[in-house]
């Protein structure tokens, strides 16, 4: 918790977390292509491309932990997924291991599990199952984590983060959001936490939606403090059959032939007669 990088600096999540972090910190150095705003005295920014290995090895020099919020936030096409979310993750964890940066805290998503169905309750030992390209990103990070720790001892907490925006819009983000406040919480936890080795929480606000059920993230210390109804300002969102019955949610139509198929744990079909 002393000097802390964050990749994608100066986008939404960073944006949000730095009003937290600052009073904590000695130093917070915001790496992002576009700049950062409203730099406090304890912040720097660094323009550098995470698919730039040797900008992301002089963007982590000297700092302490990682917090891996860079890349695209969203389904896009492979070739650009590849760089920025797969290249350079990959990049962000070579350079921690030049520099001696032994704590990352990674974003990951709902969408590397968005394959399963709402009626489903999940934990974070259940297989990933993601819904997009970018869903499938989240998911070689959270690999890439734990070979840098069983290579190098870097730990790191993957956070699944729900929905990060100001509210939940929707019954969707109602059963998956998280607010500012909590979300530092498991930030917080990732980068102080002694037995954190190559872990995987979901990142949600207290909820009754029981998509998600997260013994780790409570043995870790996690207490939310907001429940997500509270803050609940429905928009209209017509959602597709498939969308609406899986928990990544329109995330999942993009490609997808409108069929519902369903899979156990030992990936034999299963038939939807039988699921429900
Ligand atoms: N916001 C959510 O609800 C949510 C939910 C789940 C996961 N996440 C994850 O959290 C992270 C932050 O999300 P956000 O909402 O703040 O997104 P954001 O788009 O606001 O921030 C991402 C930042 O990454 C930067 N970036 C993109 N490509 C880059 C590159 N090649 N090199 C360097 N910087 C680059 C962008 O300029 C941007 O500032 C993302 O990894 C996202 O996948 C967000």
């Amino acid at each position: 918790m002393k000097r802390i990088a964050i990749t994608g600096g100066a986008g939404n999540i960073a944006t949000q977390l730095r009003g937290f972090l600052r009073p904590e910190v000695e130093h917070i150095r915001l790496i992002d292509i576009k700049p950062a705003q409203n730099l406090a005295t304890n912040e720097s920014f660094f323009e550098g491309d995470l698919a730039d290995a040797g900008a992301m090895r002089v963007a982590l020099d000297g700092m302490d932990s990682v917090i891996h919020l860079g890349g695209l936030p969203r389904e896009f096409d492979i070739d650009e997924m590849l760089p920025t979310n797969i290249l350079g993750t990959y990049n962000v964890y070579e350079a921690a291991r030049a520099n001696g940066t032994n704590r990352v805290v990674f974003a990951s998503s709902n969408h590397a599990t968005g394959f399963y169905p709402r009626s489903r309750t999940i934990t974070p030992l259940d297989v990933p199952r993601p819904d997009t390209r970018y869903g499938l990103s989240k998911c070689w990070g959270e690999m890439v984590a734990g070979f840098y720790y069983d290579k190098a001892g870097i730990r790191t907490l993957s956070i699944r983060i729900g929905n990060a925006g100001p509210y939940p819009n929707s019954e969707r983000a109602a059963a998956i959001w998280i607010s500012a406040r909590d979300l530092f919480q498991l930030v917080k936890i990732g980068l102080t936490h002694p037995d954190i080795a190559a872990a995987v929480v979901y990142g949600m606000s207290r909820t009754d939606a029981g998509w998600w059920r997260d013994e780790l993230a409570e043995r870790l210390g996690y207490r939310p403090q907001d429940y997500t109804r509270d803050h609940l300002r429905p928009e209209p969102i017509v959602e597709s059959p498939v969308a609406a019955f899986f928990q990544g949610g329109g995330f999942c139509d993009r490609d997808h032939d409108g069929i519902i198929r369903l899979r156990d744990e030992n990936g034999l079909v299963v038939s939807r007669d039988a699921f429900q």
